[in-house]
């Protein structure tokens, strides 16, 4: 077999709803302005005894479900996450023991809001040099752990999730390319730095503006180069499943793509930006509300923290 494809997908939210008219109450902003600027209406946060490996797991065990897939058949696990519950053990081997599966490799990817499709490419080719046949790969993140609620102009964007597939080797694609870049350069634009020597929490630090700019040409230019040399163009995409940054980012992919927003997953209204599960959580949702059908050509791609940058193009 010389392909690999998604063969399910699932999603896992927390239940506690972070609202606009809730931000409203903490800090000096509105509704209106949170929605005009980014899209977004209300985001997911983890309760108090959650972390982002319960997250994980959630969406490991609605995706183990939706595909009939028994955990003993999984010979990887991979999880895009940058906010993991501890230091070390990776969240993958909290999954890993979560689900009660042995002796198989887990590890965590971190490429901030680009690690599902960092994630995806390394099972890929995990797949495609024959060494395993089914992984499972997560995205997960608690992104309101690291944000700074004093900070309106960047804690009203983030939200906290779980989306993940199973990629499993084909006879048929499946996953056509994928290509993923970073740029260690622009760190200062959108880091957590450590504060070992104060008691602050680790918090995200971003210029908002600046990587606004950078993310809409950079993703501009990924969509170039994903499609030259791919045998496809613009018009035989079915789908944008994109990373939920903000509405004007993925409205100003879709028009570099000539394509109409009802062809573009949008979940940032009701989402936020959920880092590294935001793309799995948006393919998940296409599929669930039939819109994304099988056959369906999907080009996904991401831009985040690092700068980190990719895409992949897929046959559902
Ligand atoms: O996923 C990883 C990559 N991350 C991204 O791609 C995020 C990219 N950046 C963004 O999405 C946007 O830059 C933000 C949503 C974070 C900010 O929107 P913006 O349109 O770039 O706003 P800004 O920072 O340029 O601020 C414009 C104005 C400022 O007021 P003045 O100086 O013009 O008077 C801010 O103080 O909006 C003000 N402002 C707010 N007003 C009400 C900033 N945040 C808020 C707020 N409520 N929450």
């Amino acid at each position: 077999m010389k392909y690999s494809k998604i063969i399910g997908t699932g999603a896992y939210l927390p239940s506690k709803i972070l609202s606009n008219k809730d931000l409203e109450k903490i800090f000096d902003t509105s509704d209106e302005w949170i929605q005009t600027r980014t899209g977004i209406s209300q985001r997911h946060i983890i309760g108090e005894n959650e972390r982002t490996s319960d997250l994980a797991y959630q969406a490991a065990l609605d995706v183990l479900k939706n595909s009939s897939i028994d955990p003993a058949e999984i010979d990887l696990i991979l999880v895009a996450t940058t906010t993991p519950d501890k230091v070390f053990p990776s969240v993958a081997c909290a999954v890993q023991r979560k689900l009660n599966i042995k002796n198989i490799p887990a590890f965590d990817i971190q490429a901030v809001c680009s690690g599902f499709i960092f994630a995806l490419t390394t099972a890929d080719s995990f797949i495609k040099s024959g060494t395993y046949k089914k992984i499972l790969v997560i995205g997960a993140d608690s992104m309101s752990s690291i944000t700074d609620y004093k900070d309106r102009s960047n804690a009203i964007l983030w939200g906290d999730g779980a989306g993940a597939v199973i990629l499993s080797a084909s006879n048929e694609p499946g996953i056509i390319r994928n290509i993923i870049h970073s740029n260690g350069e622009y760190e200062e634009l959108l880091h957590v730095p450590r504060k070992s020597e104060t008691n602050d929490p680790n918090t995200i630090e971003m210029q908002g503006n600046a990587v606004f700019k950078i993310a809409v040409n950079t993703l501009d230019q990924i969509v170039d180069e994903t499609l030259s040399g791919s045998g496809f163009e613009k018009k035989d995409i079915d789908w944008l499943v994109p990373h939920q940054a903000n509405i004007r980012i993925l409205q100003a992919t879709a028009k570099k793509l000539e394509m109409s927003m009802d062809k573009v997953i949008v979940t940032i209204d009701k989402h936020g930006n959920t880092s590294a599960a935001s793309i799995p959580l948006a393919l998940n949702e296409g599929i669930r509300s039939n819109r994304v059908k099988a056959g369906n050509l999907i080009l996904m791609e991401a831009f985040g923290g690092g700068f980190t940058w990719g895409s992949s193009l897929i046959r559902i």
